[in-house]
């Protein structure tokens, strides 16, 4: 069939539009490629693995010889219990022998003398015990921190419902297994990285400039 005249310049005009069109994509996926930089190692906080020395920790004495109003504020507020030493008065879970089942995971919650304890799965997968060092928040829940060898804090994905008075699993739907990332003894879940960098760093950053 032979093409009319009117009809031909149409598919002249259509095939302009798409030579164009594949002209600008391309050109404009350059110009994408030309304005990636690469992250600042240095100057973020999800990368960085900086070591703050604990010579650097001043202790909240400190702050209150010259801000007495804000310390007076801040004692007993609930950021100043956001994260305490794990004794018979700031944990408010129970564990008086007790079990708890998610995802096919038992955490059993004991005390030994005045320590508090989690018997639950470790990195190998393989069920170990816990001594549990530190609470994390009041309401309306509580977490519990563990220390593991190498200096990692690690929280559990077990936490109290200090509302409702029970043992909860924050990721109730989802199973994680020992070897993922998102596992409780991992990165996921790990203190030094997901929890202290962040108001730690963006503070100290504050208080560097100011005294700059
Ligand atoms: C030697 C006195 C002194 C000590 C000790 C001190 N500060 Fe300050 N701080 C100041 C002064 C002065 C300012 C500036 C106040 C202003 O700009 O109004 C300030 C500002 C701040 C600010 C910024 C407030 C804002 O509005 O941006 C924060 C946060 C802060 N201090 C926290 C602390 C903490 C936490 C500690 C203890 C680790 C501490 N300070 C210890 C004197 C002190």
């Amino acid at each position: 069939m032979k093409l009319k005249y009117s009809n031909s310049s149409v598919f002249l005009k259509v095939i302009n539009f798409i030579v164009l069109a594949l002209f600008l994509i391309s050109s404009f996926s350059c110009d994408k490629k030309a304005a990636y930089k690469e992250v600042d190692k240095a100057k973020s906080v999800f990368l960085s693995g900086e070591i703050i020395p604990d010579s650097h920790f001043l202790g909240d004495k400190k702050c209150k010889e010259c801000h007495q109003n804000e310390f007076k504020k801040w004692e007993g507020s609930h950021h100043d219990k956001a994260m305490q030493i794990a004794d018979s008065i700031s944990v408010l879970a129970n564990f008086n022998d007790q079990k708890f089942t998610s995802q096919g995971v038992t955490s059993h919650f004991f005390k030994k003398g005045e320590d508090f304890y989690v018997n639950t799965d470790g990195p190998d997968g393989k069920n170990h015990h816990y001594k549990i060092v530190y609470t994390f928040g009041i309401t309306p829940l509580q977490q519990y921190i563990v220390q593991f060898p190498d200096g990692h804090y690690q929280c559990l994905r077990t936490a109290w419902d200090s509302v409702k008075n029970k043992w909860f699993d924050l990721y109730p739907d989802f199973k994680v297994v020992h070897s993922e990332w998102l596992h409780w003894s991992r990165g996921g879940l790990n203190w030094n990285n997901m929890c202290s960098d962040c108001p730690f760093y963006k503070c100290s950053q504050k208080l560097r400039a100011r005294n700059t």
